[in-house]
């Protein structure tokens, strides 16, 4: 591909993919706010970004089997362990900016265990066995991952037992 279509591409795909988030993110204030027919609107429309983004992804060649694409997943989480988050903390703290060093460690401390419940889906569908798991259980205020049941505590950030949402 031509290095300025495949430039526009990963941009679009960027985008996209944040339109999508921001719009589920929105959808779930107009349900608080009890407005179900914009949460309706904001959730139909993330999806069609989520249609656009898959798209400009293929055309990207980024979407292969399983196998392929839990190494792309194991090497995007290990990358946020060991390179991108660290950095981003320490920024944070140079900068003495509270809340973003709140949410980086958060989001690093659950990406240690997404790529380690990767790394053993991986070893399963290598074989050609679909991976065991149980329950997954995610904190909804910081990210924190846990397979079988959910804590009475979240252990990152304080979160009870019932903030927990099963997957
Ligand atoms: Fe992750
Ligand atoms: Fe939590």
């Amino acid at each position: 591909m031509k290095k300025m279509t495949q430039e526009n591409l990963k941009s679009t795909f960027s985008g996209e993919s944040q339109a999508h988030m921001r719009y589920l993110i929105f959808a779930g204030i107009a349900d608080r706010e009890k407005n179900p027919n914009l949460a309706r609107l904001f959730r139909a429309i993330a999806f069609a970004e989520l249609v656009h983004a898959k798209n400009h992804y293929q055309v990207l060649g980024g979407i292969g089997p399983s196998t392929e694409n839990l190494q792309t997943s194991i090497d995007g989480e290990t990358f946020e362990v060991e390179e991108m988050y660290p950095a981003y903390k320490a920024v944070a703290e140079l900068q003495d900016e509270k809340e973003a060093q709140r949410t980086t460690y958060w989001a690093l401390q659950a990406e240690k265990i997404h790529a380690a419940m990767y790394q053993k889906a991986k070893q399963a569908i290598d074989q050609g066995k679909d991976v065991e798991l149980g329950d997954v259980l995610i904190c909804e205020f910081c990210g924190y991952t846990v397979e079988g049941k959910a804590p009475d505590k979240c252990p990152i950030c304080g979160a009870s037992k019932d903030k927990f949402r099963k997957f």
